[in-house]
Parts: structure tokens; sequence; C-alpha cells
């Protein structure tokens, strides 16, 4: 089966967040037995350089396509450049809109952009004639528009990584598409009278999934369906949830190169010891006593990720032994508390501002634990990596992580502490329990159970074909 992915990130090249991690992994797995496309933006700023094979696509107007129109003028211009990646061929979008920009999101003519890109990305799929088209988050959903109103439809999937971003905006902002090749005017694609990129996916898509089976029991409800629950209600039949998997050659510390001792279940001891020297070297806080429980902490600093109520949970159990790595960025307020911590408790307290693929690498290595106080969470990777890398995730019980991460009394299935409701206290209560468990013996059962957990793509890769042949007879 020939497969077109649809996608804004992709790891290495774009990464912001999960996306990029859990696309690259699915779609290696998928190289094995299938033949697979990635459609991408080229951005100015790449995380490494593409294996170019020379090909590229000029040919980018769907057969039906309006002259005259700024989507059709801008596309003409256009190319999409062929890469290979783990027997994945990617294609790179080279168009005046992407080419200068240094990150993916946050600009104000994100709309306008991903509402090009997506139309390029329909008509790759015409061009390389696939036989399944699979678009990511709102970015890419008008591809979706466009498939099925096309006398060419194919089979489609919308993954949904993350409702609370929906791509939705006022309608005078798509005036430039004249033509409205999206049937964005027509179709009942506005919520609270905006029109709502991801909520055209969702109506258009042959199927639906997303990120676990616990977030789509909880996209069914509001608040956690963003306003967008009815959507999903009325497709419930083809609303599926499949957990994340990760790719064990890059988050394995049996291989990893960027840590600085490698180690398996036989040697995680020493192997984490060593990664905490190591790591508290290179942050510079060499004395911090390595006997002392490590809390690592990495993410995206928005709302989503709950670090306030870290912080309140944290100032109020400051007699707690425990010593604290954070890496991130976002909400500014959240830096400058986490950078004020950082100077006034540096035995403590340590935080990085920015991203830094290495240093995330080389956290999950030396902590002990791995706190994420999430108040959703689609599905969540860090908790799945901390697994194989013997630290023990503390997470809220939402979500992925609810799914994932296990609590139980009978300590044959603990793989971790899990806290509800996602408040000061509970959390407070979850870092006393952290503090019991890092001296029970009990932590060595906890961690052999972690790091025998498969997290792999295999199995679940099995789930995505179920889903992919629905698609496929949905149009027979
Ligand atoms: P989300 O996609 O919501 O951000 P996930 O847990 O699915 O959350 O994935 C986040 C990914 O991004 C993980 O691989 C995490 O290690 C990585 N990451 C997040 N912030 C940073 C950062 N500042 N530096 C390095 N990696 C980061
Ligand atoms: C989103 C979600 C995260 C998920 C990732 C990959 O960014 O916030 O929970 O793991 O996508 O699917």
């Amino acid at each position: 089966m020939k497969i077109l992915h649809a996608s804004a990130e992709y790891f290495p090249y774009i990464k912001m967040g999960g996306l990029a991690d859990m696309l690259a992994s699915l779609t290696k797995e998928q190289a094995r037995t299938e033949e697979v496309y990635v459609a991408l933006p080229l951005i100015a700023k790449l995380g490494k350089e593409p294996n170019w094979t020379g090909k590229e696509y000029r040919a980018l107007l769907p057969e039906d396509a309006k002259e005259g129109t700024m989507a059709v003028t801008l596309l003409a211009k256009a190319r999409f450049r062929e890469a290979e990646e783990s027997g994945v061929k990617l294609y790179f979008f080279d168009s005046e809109l992407f080419s200068g920009l240094n990150s993916i999101y946050g600009q104000p003519e994100e709309h306008y952009r991903f509402a090009i890109f997506s139309y390029a990305c329909y008509a790759l799929s015409q061009i390389l004639k696939v036989d399944a088209f699979h678009a990511h988050d709102w970015h890419t959903a008008l591809s979706l528009s466009l498939q099925k109103n096309s006398p060419r439809s194919i089979p489609s999937l919308f993954t949904i990584h993350n409702l609370a971003y929906q791509g939705d905006h006022p309608f005078w902002m798509t005036g430039f598409l004249k033509e409205d090749p999206f049937c964005l005017i027509t179709s009942p694609f506005d919520q609270d009278g905006k029109c709502n990129y991801m909520k055209a996916g969702l109506l258009s898509a042959g199927q639906i999934t997303t990120v676990s089976p616990g977030y789509r029991e909880e996209t069914l409800r509001e608040p956690n369906g963003f306003g967008l629950s009815y959507v999903l209600n009325k497709r419930k039949a083809d609303y599926t949830g499949i957990l994340n998997g990760i790719d064990p050659d890059e988050w394995n510390p049996e291989v990893d190169k960027r840590i600085f001792q490698t180690y398996n279940l036989q040697n995680w001891k020493v192997g984490k010891r060593k990664n905490k020297e190591g790591l508290y070297r290179e942050i510079g806080r060499p004395n911090i006593p390595i006997d002392l429980p490590l809390i690592g902490l990495i993410g995206r600093l928005t709302y989503q990720k709950g670090f306030p109520t870290f912080l309140q949970a944290f100032l109020e159990r400051r007699h707690l032994p425990h010593r604290y790595v954070v890496l991130g960025s976002g909400d500014m307020e959240t830096e400058n508390t986490f950078f004020h911590l950082s100077d006034t408790m540096p035995d403590v307290f340590y935080f990085y501002k920015g991203y830094n693929e290495s240093l995330a690498h080389q956290i999950e290595a030396a902590s002990d634990f791995f706190l994420m106080p999430s108040l959703f969470e689609p599905c969540g990777l860090n908790q799945m990596y901390s697994h194989v890398y013997g630290t023990i995730p503390i997470v809220s019980r939402v979500g992925g992580l609810r799914d994932t991460v296990d609590e139980s009394i009978d300590i044959q299935f603990k793989t971790g502490i899990v806290f509800e409701p996602n408040d000061k206290s509970s959390l407070g209560y979850a870092l006393e329990r952290a503090k019991d468990l890092f001296v029970s013996p009990e932590r060595d059962h906890v961690v052999k159970n972690m790091m025998n957990l498969d997290w792999t793509w295999t199995k679940r890769k099995l789930e995505y074909d179920r889903v992919y042949k629905k698609a496929i007879e949905l149009l027979e």
C-alpha cells in the first residue's frame, strides 16, 4: 500500500514537540511493509540536512485547479524536493511561504501558509497516486476537505495530536482564497463564528484517530473536546484511539550516543549514577549530592503541561530531599519563576531555557523520577521514554498518561506514580510517595517492570492498518 502523510513536523528535521517523534517513528515502522511518503514544509532552519535524492516535482496543480487564484499562483512557483530517511520518502515543500522561517509555528500568517501547504499535499497525493492519505493536526486538515470533494477522492485518515490547537481564525482572513477550493464558506466549518481547520478535518476525513484511547474518551466530553466534542460524537463510529509508540533506535539507554554512560536492565544502577554525575558536571552543579533523588521535567511551558501546579507543590514541599532539573521554554512568567529558583536555590533547582535534544536524553538517563503534571495529555512520550530509561514517571491521571503509567498496589504491575486530582496537595503527596519509593526495595521491581515494557510500534502499527482498511472500505 502507498501511504502519504502530511505534517508540519518530522524528527529530526522539524521538531517542536511529540508530533515530530511520533510521525518519524510510525513511518519508519510502516516502511518495513508499505511504501511510505511524507509531505513537509521546507523551512530555513532544519534540524539536519536532508538526504536529497535530486528528484523534484514541479507540477503541483491539481487537475481541477482554477487559474488566477492566489493559491494557484503560489503553487506554480513552488516545488516538492524528494529526500530519503530510513526507507521513507520525504517531500519537502519548497515555497517562498516557508523558506525564510526559523520556526514553524506562531507567525500571524500561519493559517494562510498551511492552507496553501494543504492544497499542495492534496496535489501531491494525486501525483504520487497513493492508496491512502493521512493528515496530522490542523495544519494539514484542509487537504482532507479537498480529498472529500475531489472526483478522485482517496481513503483518508486524520490524526488528532492535540485538540487544543484548532487553527481557528476569522473568516475574513481566508479571503485570499477567492475561489475557496476548500469549501470553507459553504461547508459547516465555522465554530463560534470562526473558520476552524480542525473541524474541517474532523468532518472531511474518512477515519479519525487520536493518540491514546484515554484521550479519545476525554475528547468526547467538554471541556476536553475544546468545543468540538459534539463533532467527535457525531463521528464516534469512525473515531479510534491508538497509543503512540517510540523509536528504540533513538530512545534506548543501551545505544544512546547522547548520554554519558550507556546501560541496561542489568546495570541500571551504576549507569544512572554515572549519568547523574555527568549531568551535574555538564550543568555546572557538581556539588549536588548524588544520593538524593533527582526529578527531571522537560516540555513546552504551556498551560497544558501544568507547571504552575508543580511550582505550588514544590514550594509547599521544600523539605523533601528532591533535586530538580527542568528543560523547556514557553510561557514567560513560568520561565522567570524557574530562573529565579535556579538562581536562589542552586543546590536544589536547575533550569535550562530553550530546546536541547541532547540535554533531554541526558536528563532522562540521569533522573530517578520524571514529572509530568499535565492538565491534559493526548499521549505524552516522555513517560514512555522514562520507562525505558528506568526513570520512574510521576504523572497526572489524564489521557495517554493514565493509559501508560500504572501505580498498582500489586508490585508486579507498578510502573510509576499517578496522582489525581491535579492540584498541589495530590501532587505534593505524589512527591512524598516518590521519596519513600526511592529508598524502598520496591524500587528495583518497579524499574524492572518499566524497563521490560515494549513501547515500540510493532504491535500498534497493526492498529493503524485496521483503520486504513476501514477508510478503504468506506470508499468501496
Ligand atoms: P508535546 O508534543 O505535547 O510537547 P510529548 O510528550 O508528546 O509532548 O513530546 C514532547 C517531545 O518534545 C519529547 O520528545 C520531549 O523530550 C521533547 N521536548 C520538549 N521540550 C523540549 C526541549 N526544551 N528540549 C528538548 N526536547 C524537548
Ligand atoms: C501532541 C500532544 C502529545 C502527544 C504528541 C504526539 O503534541 O500534546 O501528548 O504525545 O502530540 O502525538
